[in-house]
């Protein structure tokens, strides 16, 4: 039974992901453990690329990296065509050291540091989104001392509320994010990119949220930003040959059927015929479409796999089972009380299916990854997966408690391979300086001759 796209339960093999028994992926990696369909990531992506080529067929889709980014991945982001989001210094180093060509990526981030902007400008990225005005400054500065031209979009708020959780609401006027659409702040930014020698403003960009299902928030972003395109046209006489929609459409995480597909392609045309409609009222020509998904690439390509390692029931009838990773490889439950759907690896054989608890190993009562699983009766030694863990799971895991990170492994044509090596022991100490006190290795007893 197929139960997300290349993720099947086998009635002999278990869980099936990309074709291969996950019970023999956890036994031959160890768990936790990352594992991604390579066919459903590029899938998702082709849904993406495909969707508006009839009808809007100027546009790009920009994979937004925070959801998840390795040299493994931006090298399948290239491969398929699209470009990248980065929101740092250490993503863009990341996706350099993966040869991911320059001029495909947007460079994001509300506090640019004055390295990540001489970094960004000297690799030649293909537009910065500046945040706020004293950026546009420092980015005009930096071009101008590297004696260049950086392309650049300019992010802003709209002021629209997308009913999502508000940790993951980014286009509301009191967001930390972007130049408010607001008693003129936004024309002033345009006016002063204009007048910036050294900026080329290529397009008015914004993000509204995260996690969000409904399209009508989108379709009002895009009339605010048209209607403000048609403003600096007839204010500034500037036509903004670029709009870009940032990301933010929402993933089911629990009790999807196999076939609900992820609504990429209906949101995508609904957004891109909104754009061309609202230009059309205002006799704009359409400008070069961006999207930035992040989540709906991703978020249902992986599944983690974890190995529980002790079973309790409570006095009150609970029955909570521990397995060997948690909020360190998953803060999302945690964070934003995100749910899960977990599925034993191992051919259940039919049975009785109960109600568990599914905990983490750290020392936080909140360390919990599905408050209730319903799972055949597990013992220690049983393998589980947790669906949908594709997005933002691997790219916000800490070391909490020294938990080594997991490795990620990448399977593709029924073949595993090792993106990113499992953290050891000495990689967790490895930047540790115990003996570099300036009084010596015994310290202050040592040094007053004690
Ligand atoms: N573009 C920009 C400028 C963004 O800030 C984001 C996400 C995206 C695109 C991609 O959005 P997506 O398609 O993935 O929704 N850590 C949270 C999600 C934070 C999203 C941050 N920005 C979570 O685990 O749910």
């Amino acid at each position: 039974m197929r139960i997300r796209p290349h993720i099947e339960i086998d009635s002999n093999k278990g869980l099936l992901i990309g074709g291969l028994p996950a019970v023999k992926l956890a036994e031959k990696y160890g768990t936790p453990l990352y594992v991604y369909s390579e066919d459903a990531i590029r899938e998702s992506m082709r849904e993406y690329t495909s969707a508006l080529t009839d009808i809007y067929p100027h546009h790009t889709i920009v994979y937004a990296g925070k959801a998840y980014l390795t040299m493994r991945m931006a090298e399948i982001v290239h491969e398929e065509g699209l470009w990248l989001d980065v929101s740092s210094g250490g993503e863009l180093f990341l996706a350099l050291k993966a040869n991911f060509p320059p001029e495909h990526i947007v460079f994001h981030g509300n506090n640019k540091s004055a390295g990540e902007i001489a970094m960004a400008v000297s690799s030649g990225v293909g537009r910065i989104a500046i945040d706020n005005v004293t950026e546009l400054e420092r980015v005009q500065k930096e071009a101008a001392s590297q004696g260049v031209v950086q392309k650049v979009f300019l992010r802003l708020t709209p002021g629209i509320d997308p009913h999502t959780h508000e940790y993951l609401s980014t286009g509301v006027i009191d967001s930390k994010f972007g130049i408010p659409m607001h008693s003129g702040q936004h024309l002033d930014a345009v006016r002063l990119t204009l007048a910036s020698p050294n900026l080329k403003l290529m397009g008015i960009h914004c993000h509204i949220g995260s996690q969000i299902f409904d399209d009508s928030p989108f379709l009002l972003a895009a009339d605010i930003m048209v209607d403000f395109a048609a403003e600096v046209r007839d204010k500034l006489g500037y036509v903004i040959p670029e709009l870009d929609l940032g990301g933010g459409l929402g993933v089911r995480y629990k009790d999807a059927g196999p076939d609900d597909g992820n609504g990429i392609r209906k949101h995508l045309r609904n957004a891109a015929k909104r754009v061309a409609e609202a230009c059309f009222r205002k006799g704009l020509p359409t400008p070069r479409l961006f999207f930035e998904p992040g989540r709906s690439i991703v978020a249902s390509s992986a599944v983690t796999l974890y190995t529980v390692g002790t079973v309790k029931a409570l006095p009150n009838g609970i029955l909570i089972a521990a397995v060997d990773g948690g909020m360190s490889d998953n803060p999302r439950p945690a964070l934003y009380g995100a749910e899960y759907e977990a599925v034993l690896a191992r051919p259940s054989g039919g049975g009785e299916l109960l109600s568990y608890r599914l905990v983490g190993k750290h020392c936080e009562e909140g360390d919990t990854l599905v408050r209730s699983a319903c799972l055949p009766e597990l013992s220690p030694g049983d393998v589980i997966g947790i669906l949908v863990s594709g997005a933002y799971q691997y790219s916000m895991k800490s070391n909490y408690n020294h938990l080594p990170n997991p490795a990620v492994v990448h399977v593709a044509e029924r073949q595993s391979f090792v993106v990113v090596e499992r953290e050891t022991l000495e990689d967790l100490v490895a930047k540790e300086r115990p003996f570099s006190h300036p009084l010596g290795k015994a310290g202050p007893e040592a040094a007053s001759g004690g």
